[in-house]
């Protein structure tokens, strides 16, 4: 009992530690590093997944257009990990990136914040930045429900399947944080195929997977 008490605690450890890591077999193929996450079950329509307490660089623009908000944000963030830091040091592109997108009306003006995911030789210690508008922070575990999708990321492409997903969480009884979600990007604007995106909402209470038919599924 005392010998696998103890080895559920080494399992804890290494899991705790596993949160930012090599991007081999993920959807980050162009960077090294990945934010790692364990799949908790899934649906037709989205993966819940659990990603543990991570170190991240954010800035904030607000904008009625995400395109001009995260061009400005993406600007200012590369500036940090190119050098712009109380260290000089330069910092390695990791993925995702993610945009938090409040969940007002689209076209209304609204405070986008984009984040960099720090690279596991930077989570400890993270470089302070020059700009004030950039902040270094900790998001704590956090359980999500995920939605994929390919081709770019835009202000309409993420609206129309974080709608999609809030009407599938209507359907079967999902709670979720509903003040805002996260756009995520896992490519640069350069490649042109295969590309990959997320829409992400926190779970609220426990995650629900029972599978909604895509017969109940309005397009
Ligand atoms: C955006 O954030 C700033 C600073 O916190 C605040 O003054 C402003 O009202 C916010 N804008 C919107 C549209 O919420
Ligand atoms: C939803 O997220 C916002 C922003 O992080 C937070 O202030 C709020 O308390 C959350 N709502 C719930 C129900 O947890």
């Amino acid at each position: 009992m005392i010998l696998l008490t103890g080895l559920v605690g080494v399992l804890l450890v290494l899991t705790a530690e596993a949160k930012v890591g090599n991007s081999e077999g993920t959807k980050c193929t162009e960077t090294k590093e990945c934010l790692l996450y364990d799949l908790v079950c899934e649906t037709a329509e989205y993966e819940v997944r659990k990603y543990g307490a991570a170190k991240w660089v954010s800035t904030m623009e607000e904008s009625w257009s995400m395109e001009y908000a995260t061009m400005t944000a993406f600007r200012r963030l590369f500036g940090y990990i190119s050098g712009e830091n109380a260290e000089g040091k330069k910092i390695e592109m990791t993925a995702p990136v993610l945009v938090t997108i409040p969940e007002e009306p689209i076209w209304s003006t609204r405070n986008f914040t984009m984040s960099f995911l720090l690279p596991s030789e930077f989570q400890q210690n993270p470089p302070t930045p020059d700009n004030t508008k950039v902040y270094i922070h900790e998001m704590p575990e956090m359980k999500m429900y995920v939605r994929s999708y390919g081709g770019w990321m835009t202000g309409i492409s993420d609206f129309y399947y974080a709608r999609r997903l809030k009407n599938t969480f209507k359907i079967n009884g999902a709670t979720y944080n509903n003040t805002f979600h996260f756009g995520v990007g896992y490519d640069s604007p350069m490649k042109w195929y295969n590309r990959h995106n997320e829409v992400w909402f926190k779970v609220e209470g426990e995650p629900v997977c029972s599978s909604s038919s895509s017969e109940e599924m309005s397009d």
